[in-house]
């Protein structure tokens, strides 16, 4: 497939706005603008595109929840990307900001909001520039602003900077701390497309979601659905990190099978290694074991299983990875990231840590395993946001796919994989990791 969001992202000039305007920028954009917003909704809804955040869901169903009297509504860009494993966004933040400046002109004004925000997670400097000086090179043409390309359709993009906190990307953690509070998640609902920012409605929207609308209303309905699998359609970013040779970004329609992946784009594992394990959808999305290997990485595919494609960051293990060790590092990243507020969220994940670190150091007592198996029932559905089953994902996958490996370190009273009775030397493994940060 030739790469249709990541056409000029690696193109270090694309970012300036004369090169993305030869390159066609901005021509879905009048294309949307010359439509009745309502024509709009109905082209992003039957091209069937669903949102590349995590959840899947269909875009354009999405705008049209926002009530037709809300006087107020609000877009907000959801730039935090803070999942390990996914570096998508960044790419297309960085590479191409006048493409995502032109999705949002085209979801703004479909919903009929005035002020988008674009919140770009903290850490990343450089995106954040970029996209100051995208937007100050697009109101100088007059493509943002009171008349945007022309018309009498006002917009302004803000940028706002992320708190450094996964939880902050979550979207009424993000809209919380949009608002200057700390990115805790709200009860849903209402959903914020009916009570979101200041209480207004409010659309929450991916990055890599709103680089598609341009060629949607460029190309067509019809011609996005035609791209991968009926149910999922449209071309993804696949992100491929661990242990494979070539890591990287790679665009592609939905439905690649996970071992074809791995195999064709990320160039394997190292050689002599075998594939042990595939996470399809960043860190929170459960570990496919060999059996699984064949599952197409789409939405509905993966969502069979009791999987998900999440945001298609997709870690590979392979035979040289203990599986305690990765779930214990991966569980690390949920009990620090937990806001706090749920106690199955902030106490399960800790005490996943805590139990996992003892079996790593060859310190577990037979009851760890039954606490691991009951704590995943403990956490999963019992908290108010997805955070705590994401986290509940690799717990439960990694002790059913690699169950022996558990049990080994158990008996053994040691890590098999290290080969030695104290691993401390490898990674220094904390013991008191029960507290929450
Ligand atoms: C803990 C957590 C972190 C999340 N982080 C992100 C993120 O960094 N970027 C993102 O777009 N969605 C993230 N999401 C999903 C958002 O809550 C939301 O579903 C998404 O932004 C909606 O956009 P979409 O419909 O375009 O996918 C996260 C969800 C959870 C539970
Ligand atoms: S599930 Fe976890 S992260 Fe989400 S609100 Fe509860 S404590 Fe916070």
């Amino acid at each position: 497939m030739e790469p249709i969001l990541t056409r000029y992202a690696r193109d270090p000039e694309q970012k300036k706005i004369d090169v993305a305007v030869s390159h066609g920028a901005y021509e879905a954009a009048k294309k949307a603008l010359a439509m009745k917003p309502e024509e709009v909704i109905e082209t992003v809804k039957s091209s069937g595109l669903r949102g590349r955040g995590g959840a899947g869901f269909p875009t354009g169903n999405k705008w049209s929840f926002i009530p037709a009297a809300a006087p107020v509504r609000y877009l907000a860009v959801n730039a935090d990307e803070s999942e390990p494993g996914t570096f998508k966004d960044r790419l297309l933040i960085e590479g191409d900001p006048h493409l995502l400046l032109e999705g949002i002109i085209i979801a703004s004004y479909a919903i009929k909001c005035r002020t988008a925000f674009i919140y770009i997670r903290g850490e990343f400097t450089d995106g954040a520039n970029i996209l100051r000086e995208a937007i100050r090179e697009a109101y100088a043409k007059g493509i943002l602003g009171e008349k945007v390309l022309g018309t009498s359709y006002a917009l302004d993009v803000l940028v706002a900077r992320g708190a450094g906190a996964y939880i902050c990307g979550e979207e009424t953690g993000l809209l919380e701390s949009l608002e200057g509070h700390r990115g805790q998640p709200r009860v849903k609902p209402p959903f914020p497309a009916i009570r979101g920012l200041f209480g207004q409605p409010t659309i929450v929207n991916n990055v890599e979601t709103l680089c598609c609308v341009p060629p949607i209303l460029s190309h067509g309905a019809e011609w996005f659905k035609k791209i991968g699998p009926e149910k999922s359609p449209g071309p993804k970013l696949f992100c491929i990190s661990g242990r494979v040779r070539k890591p990287g970004i790679y665009e592609l329609p939905m439905g690649i099978p996970a071992e074809q992946l791995v195999l064709e784009y990320g160039g394997g594992v190292p050689e002599g290694r075998k594939i042990k394990g595939i996470i399809p959808g960043g860190s929170s999305a459960a570990v496919l074991g060999p059996k699984q290997f064949g599952t197409p990485l789409d939405f509905d595919s993966l969502g069979k299983i009791g999987n998900m494609l999440g945001s298609a960051g997709v870690i590979v293990l392979d035979d040289t990875v203990c599986a305690v060790d990765a779930l214990t590092n991966i569980m690390r990243f949920y009990a620090h990231e937990s806001c706090g507020q749920c106690t199955p969220c902030r106490e399960g994940t800790a005490w996943s840590v805590k139990i996992l670190t003892r079996l790593e150091r060859g310190e577990g007592v037979p009851r760890d395993l039954e606490n691991i198996a009951n704590l995943t029932r403990m956490i999963s559905g019992r908290a108010l946001c997805p955070l705590a089953d994401g986290a509940a994902m690799p717990l439960t996958s990694f002790f059913r796919e690699f169950k022996d490996e558990f049990v080994a370190h158990l008996e053994q009273k040691r890590c098999p994989m290290r080969g030695a009775a104290v691993p401390g030397e490898q990674r220094p493994l904390p013991l008191e990791s029960g507290t929450h940060a």
